[in-house]
């Protein structure tokens, strides 16, 4: 199965942003340990990080075709870019959505998520455990 590992906005600070927030693994950490465990379970990943919602958007449409399934992080874009909502509505991808933090758990504005009714899972506050949760669901 072809996985796409998708990362929004600020994502690429992983490691150096709040790390009591985020954690202390960095972007290419993450993506490392994602490719390995799809590695073992025989998948691939392509890994994509942009600050840019039309970048993201951009990929989505790109690898429409390509993937299976999507590990999508959207960081703030989450909360109110109804464009990426239907970015992954009209290609149709199946796609998990992931939070590092519980997003319930904070300000109230993180707790509106405008993709959450076009993904197919949702996982939030395990940190990058997350991700590799969100692997072994869509290869399952
Ligand atoms: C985040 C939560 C978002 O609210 C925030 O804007 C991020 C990261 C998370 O992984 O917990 O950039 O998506």
């Amino acid at each position: 199965m072809n996985i796409l590992l998708l990362n929004g906005p600020n994502l690429n600070l992983l490691g150096e942003r709040e790390p009591e927030i985020y954690g202390k693994t960095t972007l290419a950490e993450l993506e490392r340990m994602v490719e390995a465990r799809a590695l073992e379970l025989g998948h691939a990943v392509r890994a994509f990080q942009s600050n840019h919602e039309g970048a993201l958007i951009d990929k989505l449409h790109e690898l429409r075709r390509w993937a299976s399934g999507v590990i999508f992080n959207a960081g703030a874009f989450t909360h109110y870019s109804y464009a990426l909502r239907d970015a992954i509505a009209s290609t149709k991808l199946r796609v998990v959505e992931v939070h590092l933090s519980d997003i319930a758990r904070r300000e109230p504005w993180r707790r509106v998520s405008v993709i959450e009714e076009v993904c197919a899972h949702r996982i939030v506050g395990k940190g990058t455990a997350g991700y590799i949760e969100a692997l072994e669901w869509l290869v399952r």
